[in-house]
């Protein structure tokens, strides 16, 4: 890794593709791994869910694996990591995964359609976070959960507190927050 890799890895903004091979180290799963973001996200085989900046995919593959008969879309601004998430899918046989190329405001999906919308890492790096919310609103059954876990570490980070403000303002009720002050989950309902 170049100094320059390094000074990006501990900066804000988006986080570059051509450093996504860091995102799937195995230690993650210290943190959070796939299984316990599963459990949190309260998962049915049949779901339709959304995953909005999946990078490469580490959380998605397992999602996927357990959405039988179910769908997982995933959303992300950069095609790289698109196209690196869809290599570790497709090896795995997967099938149940779309693919969509964000544009930073708005999504192509109809209204009431996700039974989850989940984020790990990515909102802070989102600039537009109200529309984005707005959008996550729009796209959610009643009653779905949209999920957002931020981990210690990044540089991009919201706070649960602010999280919390941020969600309710979108007209989010609170659901729980799982985990510790630095490693959490925020799961809010649309009401
Ligand atoms: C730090 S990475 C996290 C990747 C993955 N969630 C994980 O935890 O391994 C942030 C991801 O969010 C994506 N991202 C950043 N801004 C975005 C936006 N406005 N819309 C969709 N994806 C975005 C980036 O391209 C990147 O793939």
């Amino acid at each position: 890794m170049s100094g320059e890799d390094i000074k990006r890895l501990a900066g804000k903004g988006i986080f570059p593709h051509k450093l996504a091979w860091s995102l799937l180290i195995p230690l993650r799963n210290i943190v959070l791994s796939p299984k316990k973001l599963i459990e949190r996200l309260e998962l049915k085989d049949d779901f339709t869910v959304l995953e909005v900046g999946p990078g490469p995919g580490y959380f998605s593959v397992k999602v996927a694996d357990a959405l039988t008969r179910g769908k997982l879309i995933l959303a992300d601004i950069q095609q790289e990591m698109l196209d690196y998430a869809k290599r570790r899918i497709e090896k795995r046989g997967l099938t149940n995964v779309e693919y969509h190329l964000c544009d930073g405001e708005s999504f192509p999906f109809r209204d009431n359609v996700f039974d989850r919308i989940f984020l790990v890492t990515v909102l802070g790096e989102v600039e537009n976070q109200s529309a984005y919310l707005n959008e996550f609103r729009r796209m959610l059954k009643t009653g779905g959960i949209l999920s957002i876990s931020e981990l210690a570490g990044d540089p991009d980070k919201i706070p649960a507190e602010s999280l919390r403000k941020l969600t309710a303002s979108a007209g989010f009720g609170f659901g729980e927050l799982r985990g510790s002050k630095w490693n959490y989950t925020m799961n809010v309902r649309k009401i």
